[in-house]
């Protein structure tokens, strides 16, 4: 009785296993969809600027009451207009040749432009009488990226551009504002990490978290930062066009938590003169004591991506579910404790600027329950980078980005597999971008976290890699005449040792 009881309160698993790209290839049957901005010829964009060509963007301070995300109305007339005319929107708003590389071979010019917009429309978005008129009114959806933008008149199309006019420059009130709390699990459950990004470094502020239990007089914790440079990044487009500064990452770590207790905190900076720059306020719920029975619900999901609410980047064509789904777990927020999204993360795919929008995307779900990450083809493969699998899917990003813009509790967060505990479940999270053969050291820690799990008190017991193991369905394998990833029988021996009940989640093909 006891223990149908026990299964019976206990324990919703939703697994979302579905992919906002596949559904798109399903459709379409062409194969990859390419990240947007992959489309933008970058390097083949020449000035042709025009005086009687204007674009205007306002208003021109943004986040004045604060808001991290704004709605910005831009002008355009050109009295020669075409239907490829685009606006694109670049942040940092200089982006001219002065950030770009040498071009190593002088009878080239340095490219005028070197870095990708971080969004764009067509002029005719929204306004199809523009070719007729050459006037559009576009409106864009900014959040604070930590510089400021400025919104490009381009005409020729997106792969041979031409830059005609330039707007005037905007920016939010504050673009070091602390932004886009996630929480993760830390190393042991009674430990919850708050991890944020600022234009705040350390010589200029000092991060806290500040956080409370009901009642209670409240405490502050510092906080570690992190940040990385074009040069950690192994190949491009992350290392040339795709780059772009992420700012200061922070972490900090809230410690000797009561159980399922709820929390309030807010992260924050303490400038050099004593002025404390303040975060939002946010609640999180504890974890469960391990083993505890209580009602625990868990979602587990992958390959989400983002996409663009103001409809930038032609969205519909990439990743447009992603806006639902994130919706629906907003939505849904009451009814699950925790969240794992188990790899392909932003699809990124080398465009930096996707990384602070991802985390724009999910702040409501990830400020509030633990966002707990895996490793994925479009976070770590590059060649000859240590990833097991010799794909270019991170655009060069090799991990990097994701290993720290969301804290996980691995020992060492490039290894990117780790356990952790909540209450009826221990979760073994592996990274099937990384060798997990037998001799390896993941295989040694699956074997470790399979094995140390106390069957009574944690019944639910949780492997779960990006890629499939035993077999996979996605076509190439099928043609190849396999049927499964390289490595996905490889566990078969530690896995087949578990007693009693267990699940194995995975997310889908390799797109
Ligand atoms: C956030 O909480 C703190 C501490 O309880 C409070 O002083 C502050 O006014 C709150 N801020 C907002 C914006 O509600
Ligand atoms: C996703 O959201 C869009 C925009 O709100 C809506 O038009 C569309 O029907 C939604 N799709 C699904 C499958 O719910």
């Amino acid at each position: 009785m006891e223990e149908s009881l026990r299964w019976l309160h206990a324990l919703m698993i939703v697994c979302l296993l579905f992919s906002s790209r596949l559904g798109y290839v399903w459709a379409h049957g062409d194969g990859l969809v390419d990240q947007p901005l992959s489309k933008i010829g970058v390097h083949n964009i020449v000035v042709e600027l025009d005086d009687s060509v204007s674009v205007n963007a306002y208003p021109p301070i943004l986040g004045l009451e604060g808001q991290d995300t704004e709605w910005v109305t831009v002008n355009i007339e050109h009295p020669n207009p075409d239907k490829n005319d685009w606006v694109g929107v670049f942040s940092p708003a200089k982006f001219d040749g002065s950030t770009c590389w040498p071009s190593g071979d002088p009878k080239k010019q340095s490219p005028y432009v070197c870095t990708a917009p971080i969004k764009y429309k067509f002029a005719t978005d929204s306004n199809s009488g523009y070719t007729k008129t050459g006037k559009s009114c576009l409106k864009f959806q900014l959040i604070n990226q930590r510089a400021d933008f400025a919104f490009a008149l381009f005409s020729g199309g997106i792969w041979n551009p031409k830059l005609v006019a330039i707007s005037n420059k905007i920016s939010f009130s504050n673009p070091k504002a602390p932004l886009y709390p996630r929480l993760a699990q830390g190393k042991s459950w009674d430990e919850m990490t708050v991890t944020w990004t600022s234009g705040y470094n350390i010589d200029e502020a000092v991060p806290f978290v500040e956080w409370a239990r009901d009642g209670e007089p409240s405490k502050q914790s510092p906080a570690g930062t992190l940040t990385f440079d074009k040069n950690s990044m192994c190949g491009g487009p992350a290392r040339s066009v795709g780059w772009r500064d992420p700012g200061f990452i922070h972490t900090s770590f809230l410690k000797d938590l009561w159980p399922n207790t709820v929390y309030t905190y807010r992260v924050a900076h303490r400038l050099c003169n004593n002025e404390i720059v303040w975060g939002k306020n946010y609640t999180f719920k504890s974890s469960p004591f391990p083993g505890e029975d209580s009602l625990q619900r868990v979602i587990i999901f992958g390959d989400m991506g983002k996409a663009e609410r103001d409809g930038s980047n032609e969205y519909s064509n990439y990743q447009p579910g992603s806006l639902n789904t994130t919706d629906q777990l907003i939505k849904d927020l009451r009814n699950y404790d925790i969240v794992f999204h188990i790899g392909d993360i932003t699809y990124s795919n080398g465009y930096l600027s996707q990384w602070d929008q991802f985390t724009a995307q999910v702040e409501p779900i990830a400020a509030t329950v633990p966002y707990m990450i895996a490793s994925g083809n479009h976070e770590r493969d590059w060649p000859n980078s240590g990833s097991f699998y010799d794909g270019e899917d991170s655009g060069g990003e090799c991990g990097v980005p994701a290993e720290t813009m969301f804290f996980v509790p691995a020992e060492n967060r490039a290894k990117f597999w780790y356990k952790t505990d909540y209450g009826m479940f221990r979760f073994c999270i592996a990274d099937s971008e990384h060798d997990w053969r037998e001799g390896t050291e993941q295989y040694k820690f699956i074997e470790e976290c399979l094995s140390t799990v106390d069957r009574r008190k944690q019944p639910w017991l949780i492997f779960s890699a990006h890629r499939p193991l035993g077999y996979s369905s996605n076509q190439w394998y099928g043609e190849e005449g396999s049927f499964e990833e390289p490595m996905g029988r490889e566990l078969t021996e530690p896995l087949a040792e578990i007693q009693g009940r267990y699940c194995i989640l995975w997310t889908c093909a390799q797109l």
